[in-house]
C-alpha cells in the first residue's frame, strides 16, 4: 500500500513537472523595482539562479506598472542565449488606477478577448521575447465569460506566444469552470504557515485530483517570518529553528520550503528575494523531506494550537 501511494505521489510529481517544464523553485519578480539592480547586476542574478538550479521566472504586466518586464527584457538584452535556458511566467487581467498603457480611471479585472491578446504582446515587446512559457489570468475577473477566455487562450497557444496557459488566486469553483473549456497547467495562490486556506479549504485536494501543481506565491509571508515584533513569527522561527537542527540543516529558512514541498499537490514555490541565499535555500528545501511528526509541528506552530 505504502509503496503504491509513493509511486503515484512521484507519477504525479512527474506528470506536474513535464507539464509546466518549470522549475520547483521559482524566482518571483514582483519586487524587482525595489532592488535598484543595474541590468548588469540582473542579468547576473538570472545567470546566478539559472546554476542554482532555479530557472523560472515570475512576472505580470502591472508590476512596476510594466516596468518590471521591461528592466527583464533589457537586462537579457546582451545575453539572447539565455532565453532558450529560462521559462518566463508573466499575467494579466488586472487593470490598474493610471497611465500606464492598460491604464483605467477605476481599478478592474478585464478578461476580454481583446484586452488578454494586446496585454500579452505588451508583455513579449518589454520582455524582448516572442514567447511567455506560461500566461496566467492574474485574478479571477467577475464580469468574465469562460468560453471567451477559453477561446482566447487557445489562439494565443496556436499562434505560439504563449506555451502554457494557466491562472492565479483562483477558487476551486472559478478552476473547475474554465478547466472544463481549457487544460489549465497550474492555479497561482497564496499559501504560508500564515495563510492556511488553501490547505484548509478545498484547494488543494481539487488541484491534486485534476493532477495540476499549484504554484505558490508569499511562501515567507511577503517577509512577515522576519518580523521580530510579531508573535507568530516568532513561535514559527523557534519551531522551524529545532526542527532545522533534526534536520540537520543550513538554518530555518530551507524547513519552510521543505514544509511547503512536502504537500501531496507537488507545488512549485515562488521566491521573493533579491538575496541569491534565499533561492538557495529554498532550492535546499526540496531537498528535505519532513518526517510526518517534524511537518505537523510547523503546522501547530502555524495556528497556535495543535491539531483535534
Ligand atoms: N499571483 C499573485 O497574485 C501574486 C501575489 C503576490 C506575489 N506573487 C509572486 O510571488 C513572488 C513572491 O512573493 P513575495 O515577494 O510576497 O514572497 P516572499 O518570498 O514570501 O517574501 C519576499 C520578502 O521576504 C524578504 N526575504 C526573503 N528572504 C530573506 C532573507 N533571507 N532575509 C531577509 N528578508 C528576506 C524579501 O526581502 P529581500 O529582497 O531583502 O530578501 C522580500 O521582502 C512575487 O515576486 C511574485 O512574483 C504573485
Amino acid at each position: 500500500m505504502k509503496s503504491a501511494l509513493a509511486s503515484r505521489e512521484s507519477e504525479h510529481k512527474k506528470n506536474a513537472m513535464t507539464t509546466l517544464g518549470c522549475s520547483r523553485v521559482v524566482a518571483g519578480m514582483w519586487r524587482v523595482r525595489e532592488w535598484q539592480m543595474s541590468s548588469a547586476e540582473l542579468n547576473r542574478f538570472v545567470r546566478e539562479s539559472v546554476e542554482s538550479g532555479v530557472t523560472t521566472f515570475d512576472h505580470a504586466d502591472i508590476y512596476g506598472a510594466g516596468e518590471v518586464e521591461a528592466l527583464f527584457g533589457e537586462a537579457l538584452r546582451d545575453t539572447p542565449s539565455l532565453r532558450a535556458t529560462i521559462q518566463i511566467v508573466s499575467k494579466a487581467g488586472i487593470r490598474p488606477r493610471g497611465a500606464s498603457p492598460a491604464g483605467v480611471g477605476v481599478k478592474h479585472y478585464d478578461t476580454s478577448r481583446a484586452y488578454l491578446q494586446a496585454a500579452v504582446e505588451r508583455s513579449l515587446q518589454r520582455l524582448k521575447t516572442d514567447y511567455l512559457d506560461l500566461f496566467l489570468i492574474h485574478r479571477p475577473d467577475f464580469l468574465a465569460d469562460d468560453d471567451e477566455i477559453a477561446d482566447t487562450a487557445q489562439r494565443l497557444l496556436e499562434q505560439g506566444k504563449i506555451r502554457a496557459f494557466g491562472v492565479s488566486n483562483y477558487s476551486t469553483r472559478q478552476f473547475e469552470s474554465l478547466r472544463s473549456r481549457i487544460d489549465l497547467a497550474t492555479n497561482q495562490i497564496e499559501f504560508s504557515p500564515f495563510e492556511l486556506g488553501a490547505l484548509e479549504g478545498d484547494l488543494f485536494p481539487a488541484l491534486s485530483s485534476a493532477n495540476v501543481a499549484p504554484m505558490i506565491w508569499s511562501a515567507l509571508g511577503g517577509g512577515r517570518l522576519f518580523s521580530e515584533n510579531d508573535e507568530a513569527a516568532a513561535r514559527l522561527r523557534a519551531t522551524l529553528n529545532s526542527v532545522a537542527q533534526t534536520c540537520g540543516a543550513s538554518c530555518w529558512l530551507p524547513i519552510v520550503y521543505a514544509w511547503i514541498f512536502r504537500l501531496p499537490c507537488a507545488p512549485y514555490v515562488l521566491v521573493g528575494s533579491r538575496r541569491m541565499e534565499s533561492l538557495r535555500y529554498a532550492v535546499e528545501g526540496l531537498g528535505i523531506a519532513l518526517e510526518r511528526e517534524d511537518w505537523y509541528a510547523i503546522l501547530e506552530a502555524a495556528r497556535g494550537r495543535p491539531v483535534l
